[in-house]
């Protein structure tokens, strides 16, 4: 008998798509990240990067970053301000650089960056060098320049990651984000042992998400592909989470598709919707959940088809159209699991309409022309 192989499918440990392996593989590559970071409920600097003394200094954050390490940012940015009450002000690396930025020296600018070696990104972190502030890093790529030019890196441990459309290092960055934001709550004065704790679980919550997910998600995507332009909306967390959605589905579907603080459609958008019009409704954020619950009827009242992205504990008469109820438990470590089916619905949505996933047109891994 022969057996019909080439390399690349071997490498892809018999999925269709290094994209499609890569969100698999999220709730193992989670454990990876996690391991030896945490001891007795509490996170440990060190292992993280830094020491309690900075973490004290450290009065301000600046975050820069492109694309997806852009959106990892802006969940930073609210689990560092909610957690630690330190304030963080997030900007795209290609912005920043040109924006005369002001920086001090109670001020930690953090570069974000899967390979370490995006140019804006690097250009940002050697501004703040220059004016001598305190450099951190959080990437993919040991012994990347973002890595070797930075006073302190955190390593998100995700593997490689092949596919163009980033999924595992996303979902790593958020989590070494969120060691951040408890690492300084702890020395701020507000442990959160009960959130430490609840992170050790998320590996085996990833992987009920996957096994959940293989139950339709596909289908639904099918009908997503028929489509033109697609809302995604969603609050605080799930806003951010939105903003990524919506820039997975545009990278491997070329559907045009739009993120809105759930909010602000009022003040615009909502002209725009109209019979069959798609909106992805992220709700996992509990305190505003029946706040974005009416955003979703009023959308529905203008005849909007609704995929939901839905913590568990929300009522299943909700009237949304297609429901992906996802296991939340924790509000503020949901952006990693509900992360799973806005990628998958992504990735289904690019199959169904043929794409070569992994390579999307026009776009690379790496970017390091400015
Ligand atoms: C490119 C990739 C994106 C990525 C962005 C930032 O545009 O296609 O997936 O999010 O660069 O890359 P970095 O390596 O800095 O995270």
């Amino acid at each position: 008998i022969t057996v019909d192989w080439d390399i690349k499918q071997a490498e892809r440990g018999g999925y269709a798509h290094f994209m499609l392996k890569e969100i698999m593989e999220q709730p193992d590559v989670w454990g990876d990240c996690l391991l030896g970071r945490i001891h007795e409920d509490q996170v440990v600097p060190k292992e993280i990067g830094l020491t309690p003394e900075l973490l004290t200094r450290v009065k301000r954050i600046q975050i820069v970053a492109a694309g997806t390490a852009y959106h990892a940012g802006l969940i930073g940015k609210s689990l560092i301000e909610r957690l630690a009450r330190v304030p963080v002000n997030v900007d795209v690396a290609s912005e920043f650089r040109y924006a005369h930025p002001i920086l001090d020296k109670d001020t930690m600018v953090i570069a974000i960056s899967q390979s370490g070696e995006t140019a804006d990104t690097l250009a940002c972190l050697r501004m703040a060098r220059e004016q001598g502030v305190f450099t951190y890093s959080i990437t993919n790529t040991v012994g990347s320049t973002v890595a070797r030019e930075s006073d302190a890196v955190a390593y998100t441990l995700a593997g490689p990651e092949i596919a163009v459309a980033s999924t595992k290092a996303y979902t790593t960055q958020i989590l070494v984000l969120t060691l951040l934001a408890l690492a300084l709550a702890q020395v701020h004065g507000n442990p959160r042992p009960d959130l430490v704790r609840r992170m050790l679980q998320l590996p085996l919550l990833g992987h009920k998400v996957l096994d959940r997910m293989n139950q339709g998600i596909e289908s639904m995507a099918q009908r997503l592909a028929k489509t033109h332009d697609v809302f995604y909306i969603g609050r605080g967390l799930d806003y951010a989470l939105a903003m990524e959605g919506q820039l997975k589905i545009k990278e491997i579907s070329y559907l045009h598709a739009e993120a809105y603080a759930a909010g602000e459609l009022k003040h615009g958008t909502l002209a725009l919707i109209e019979e069959g019009t798609p909106v992805v409704a992220i709700v996992t954020e509990r305190e505003v959940a029946d706040k974005t619950v009416s955003n979703i009827l009023e959308v529905k009242a203008r005849g909007a088809e609704v995929w939901g992205i839905v913590d568990d504990w929300l009522p299943s008469t909700l009237p949304i159209d297609h429901r992906i109820a996802v296991p939340i438990e924790e509000p503020l470590l949901a952006p990693v699991l509900a992360a799973i089916p806005l990628q998958l619905l992504a990735y289904y949505t690019a199959v169904a309409r043929g794409h070569d996933v992994d390579q999307p047109r026009n776009l690379a891994k790496s970017v390091t022309v400015e």
